[in-house]
Parts: structure tokens; sequence; C-alpha cells
């Protein structure tokens, strides 16, 4: 059975073979549960890590709510295969770990699926991100741009490449690539594939990279990666500098150009022996977009920049940062950090895209990066730049 099955809703069977974690599962409210080993047990919600007073009867218990778990989906654990990824069969994201790698018993981590995932107004009204920033994204997505959603674990990066997903126009074939199946489009025309890991006799894998390579025979329209982590870097580059623009993907880096060198090193490991200059050609060539999501102390998950990756100087890959955020300390009452995310006045060079393929921008943008053709117009027509929006 594949794990990328539409999520089901549990039977009570399956509820009760999940035993303490039940109502856990069960509540809506709750984004992750992590049990570290029988008696302790965590659960985020709202961003705030809570220990919960349910146990399991003790090791051997816990362990057969995780092998239940794995069974469910075709995936085992044991002392010599000591670490899983599975889901739960609603969907929910699951890893494992046990003795002998996890020290102090067995692990479980559960990343709940959203049967109602977070949509652009859902962003913007949490304060991840502002009206315009998410106006100027949509915008860049209809153009086509090649956009890496860059972030530290939990920052966000799926939900927002979900959201950034939700901007590909309804007539376009998408094609999903993902290592545990997360992503949910609306959009009716997506094939959706899901790598895999060996099976018990160590065959069967297939790796992202084969899933990403065998997309460009599938005439996408448009590739959407969940993550890149490895070679398929390289092939996703390729992809993006031959025709096979409006790629989405994400990227585990702290900063903009964190993603750029971490892109470089999984360039490297495709293991084809590319000269440093040529790789970051391929980058700079390919990437439009860089959008850079970070967790704040206060829990906030907030996109922090969008840069625009503009070309080579040298051996050096390029940038321009278009948005930024400022923060300005923390509210002494709340703990809030209260901050502007802003336009930095850099004017974006795929502006001129938007304007040729008839994109419009938000509209204090379009106010200050006024579409040079027209003032050109103007300028001929009335002798002065004023009544250019
Ligand atoms: N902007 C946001 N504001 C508040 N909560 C969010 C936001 N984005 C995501 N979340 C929540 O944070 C958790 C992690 O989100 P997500 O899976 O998108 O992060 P990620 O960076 O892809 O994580 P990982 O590194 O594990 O792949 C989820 O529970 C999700 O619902
Ligand atoms: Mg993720």
């Amino acid at each position: 059975m594949s794990m990328a099955a539409v999520p089901q809703k549990l039977d009570s069977r399956y509820l009760e073979a999940l035993g303490p974690l039940r109502p856990l599962v069960d509540d809506d409210s709750l984004t992750e549960i992590m049990v570290n080993g029988p008696e302790m047990v965590y659960v985020e919600r709202k961003g705030k890590i809570l220990l919960t007073d349910i146990r399991f009867d003790d090791e051997a218990h816990l362990m057969r709510v995780i092998d239940t778990i794995g069974a469910a989906v075709g995936r085992r654990i044991d002392s010599r295969t000591p670490l899983m990824d599975a889901r739960l069969l609603d969907g929910s994201r699951v890893n494992a770990a046990i003795p002998p790698v996890a020290l102090d018993g067995p692990i479980l981590t559960i990343r709940k699926f959203s049967k109602d995932p977070y949509q652009v107004s859902d962003l913007i009204g949490f304060g991840t991100m502002t009206q315009e920033a998410a106006a100027f994204i949509q915008a860049c997505v209809l153009a086509r741009a090649n956009i890496l959603v860059s972030g530290g674990t939990g920052t966000g990066k799926t939900t927002l490449l979900n959201v950034c997903s939700g901007f590909i126009p309804i007539d376009e074939r998408i094609v999903t690539i993902e290592d545990a199946a997360e992503l949910q489009l609306h959009q009716e025309h997506v094939c959706r594939l899901e790598a895999r890991p060996a099976d018990v006799n160590g065959e069967g894998r297939i790796a992202i990279r084969e899933l990403v390579i065998n997309s460009l025979r599938m005439r996408p329209d448009r590739i959407v990666v969940g993550e890149c982590r490895g070679g398929e870097a390289l092939d996703m580059l390729q992809a993006m500098n031959t025709g096979h623009d409006g790629s989405l993907t994400t990227i585990h880096a702290n900063s903009p150009r964190e993603t750029l060198s971490r892109l470089e090193t999984l360039v490297l490991m495709a293991g084809l022996d590319l000269p440093l200059k040529a790789i970051r050609q391929q980058i700079a060539g390919a990437i439009d977009l860089v959008i850079q999501l970070s967790r704040l102390k206060d829990g906030s998950r907030k996109v922090v920049s969008v840069t625009e990756i503009i070309g080579m100087e040298g051996e050096m890959i390029t940038v321009q940062e278009i948005f930024k955020f400022e923060s300005r300390g923390a509210d002494p009452s709340t703990g809030k950090i209260i901050g502007d995310f802003e336009p930095t006045g850099i004017r974006p060079r795929i502006i001129d895209r938007l304007f040729d393929m008839g994109i419009p921008l938000p509209p204090r943008l379009a106010q200050i990066f006024p579409d040079r053709r027209q003032v050109g117009v103007a300028t001929e027509k009335n002798g002065h730049l004023s009544g250019v929006a």
C-alpha cells in the first residue's frame, strides 16, 4: 500500500491500537505529538510545547504502538533498522527512532496532518507575512518564477510551499514530488509522487532524485518538490535552466546566503564533480527568488526576507533583498516580537517580466516601481512624469 494514500477517517480499531495516543490524535488543536520513552509525552499547541500526563505502561507497550503504526502502512522497525518514517492513516507524518540509536527508549514524533491547511489569509492573519508580500509572491508564481522557500526545522516551509503552490493557475499540470506526501493542493490536475525507502531486504528504494528525473517525462507545467536535500538539487536546477520554469521547492537553511551555499553542497552531492563556478552559474541562472522563514524568539513563524537572485559577478552569485523584516524588539507586556516587513526600495528585476506578462503588482509596489516603458511613453507625451502610477 502506498503511504501517500488519501487520508482516511480513522476507524475505531485503529484508534484503539494507538492506545494512549488516541486522545491526542483526536485533538485537532494539536500540531505535534512527541513521545520520549513511555513516560514523557509532549504535545505542541499554538507553537508552545507542553508536557502531558499521558503514559504508556512500559517500553514494550510503546513499541507495540509504534509497530502497529508502521505495519498499517507497510513499514517496519527493529533493532537492525531502528529508524522509521511512516504515516498515520489520517495522513499525519510519523518518525520513530528506537534503541540502540535512541539511547533512552523509543522516540516517536508525529506531525499532525492538518485537515484544514493554512491558507494565505491565515498566514497573513498570523503575521507570518504581509498582504503586500503575499501579493508579490503570488505575482512571481504567476510569472513562473523558480522559487526556493528556505528555513530551519519546523519554521513552516511546507506550509508556505503549499500556499505558494496554491497560486498556480488551475489549468496547469502540476507534478509534486515528496519524501512523505504532505502537500495538499486544491487544483485538480496534480500528479503526486512519493519517494520510498528500501524494503527489509535493502531493495526497492526510489529516491527523490529519480522522481525528479522521471517527472520531466511527464509533461509537467510545474514541478513542486517538497524538500531539496540531496543530489536532486542538480536535476532541479538543470530542469529550471532548460525551460521547466515555475518550479517550487524548500531547502533547509537559515538565511538567503546560506541557502545558496547549501544548494552548492547539495549539487556536489549529485557526484558530478562540477567546478564551483559552474554550479554557481546553474544556481544563478535557475533560481529567481528565495523566501526566507524564521522562527522568532516568541515562537511565531515569520517570512523575514524575500530575496532575488540576479546573476553572477566574477565567482559570486549576486542577490538583492526585496522585502525585509526589521524587528523593533519585544512588547514588554506580551513578549510578542514587534517589527515591520517592508520593501527595501530596491527595484525587483522580475518586475519587468510581470509587466511583460500583464501581471499586476500590489498597489504600493506599483507606485514605488512604475513601469519604465510607460514612464517613457508618458515622458514623450506629456513631457513630465506626473500621473504615472
Ligand atoms: N505561519 C505559521 N504560523 C503558525 N504556525 C505555522 C505556520 N506555518 C506552519 N505552522 C505550523 O508549524 C508546524 C510546522 O510547519 P511545517 O510542516 O510547514 O514546517 P516545516 O518547516 O516544513 O517543518 P520540517 O522542517 O519538519 O519539514 C505545523 O504544525 C504547522 O501547522
Ligand atoms: Mg517540511
